[in-house]
Order: C-alpha cells, then sequence, then structure tokens
C-alpha cells in the first residue's frame, strides 16, 4: 500500500467543494489515513513547495495555499500516489480532462483545488511535514478486499 499527501486547497475550502472531492477519492477505493483542517504559514508553504521557490509564480502561490483553511489528508491505497494525480487532472485546470477533479471543477492553474505528492519520496517528505506518525492510522475496512484484489 502506498501513501501520498493530499491538501484540499483553500479555494475547495471556500467553494463548499471539499466533501465532493474527497466523495470523488474515497468513490475511487482509497482510504483516509489522516485528516485535518488547518491553516498553511508561509514557513511551511516554503518547506512545502521548495521546489518552486524562485520561479516567477512562487509568490502568488504562497499568497493562495495560506490565505485560508485547507484540509489536509494522508490517503492510502494501491499505487495511490499515482492514482490520486491521475484523478486530480493536469496542474493547469484549464486543459484537465474532463472526468477528472480539476477538469470538472476548476478554470485556472493558480486556484486547481487539490494538491498530491507527485513520487514515493515526495510523499514521505511532505507528509512527514503535514502529521506526526501517530496522526497517520493504520486500520482495515470491511471492503478492502471488494477493492482490491490483494
Ligand atoms: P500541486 O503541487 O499544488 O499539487 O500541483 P502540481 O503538482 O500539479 O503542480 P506543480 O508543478 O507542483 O506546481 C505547484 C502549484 O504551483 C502553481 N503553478 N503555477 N503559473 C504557472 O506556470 C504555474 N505552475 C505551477 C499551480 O497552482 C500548482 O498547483
Ligand atoms: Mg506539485
Amino acid at each position: 500500500m502506498e501513501r501520498t499527501l493530499v491538501l484540499l486547497k483553500p479555494d475547495a475550502v471556500q467553494r463548499g467543494l471539499v466533501g465532493q472531492i474527497l466523495g470523488r477519492l474515497e468513490g475511487r477505493g482509497l482510504k483516509i489515513a489522516a485528516m485535518k483542517l488547518m491553516q498553511m504559514d508561509e514557513a511551511l508553504a516554503h518547506r512545502h513547495y521548495e521546489a518552486h521557490v524562485g520561479k516567477a509564480f512562487f509568490p502568488g502561490l504562497v499568497e493562495f495555499i495560506t490565505s485560508g483553511p485547507l484540509v489536509a489528508m494522508v490517503i492510502e491505497g494501491k499505487e495511490a500516489i499515482n492514482i490520486v494525480r491521475a484523478t486530480m487532472g493536469d496542474t493547469n485546470a484549464a486543459k484537465a480532462a474532463p472526468g477528472t477533479i480539476r477538469g470538472d471543477l476548476a478554470l485556472d492553474i493558480g486556484r486547481n483545488l487539490i494538491h498530491g505528492s507527485d513520487s514515493s519520496e515526495a510523499a514521505r517528505r511532505e507528509i512527514a511535514l503535514f502529521f506526526q506518525e501517530s496522526e497517520v492510522l493504520s486500520y482495515k475496512r470491511a471492503t478492502d478486499p471488494w477493492i482490491t484484489e490483494s
């Protein structure tokens, strides 16, 4: 099983789309391993998006991501990292395919609703930024054998 960090960004909270987006991930069969409502500060935004420090869009990205509450989650499942990324759709929501979260619910690259870690290294690093180990729960669901064969 893989784990990935998912953020339902401030635009998702402001637009009342948290339930809808989470429902898509749960509907896929993915499991919530940790979840909290929080507001990122500048220091955490810099650490989370350290790969983008210095880029032209970075100041706007930090302003947006720190602008209000977001929902941080650890999502677990078979190939969860790639499955979440595919379910999110293209970074530029204007180009995201219909059927994806961004393709159905967003329009703009700077208001694209959801973050998902883009590699196993990023997932490990990002989960540790947002959650203590004791906050990430391992548990079985009765439906697990109906979602994955092994
Ligand atoms: P995220 O990290 O937020 O999940 O998004 P992502 O992997 O799909 O995209 P990434 O390349 O990591 O970029 C992080 C966020 O920066 C904004 N961005 N703007 N104007 C631009 O060219 C540009 N490129 C990226 C987006 O809001 C993106 O989600
Ligand atoms: Mg990214």
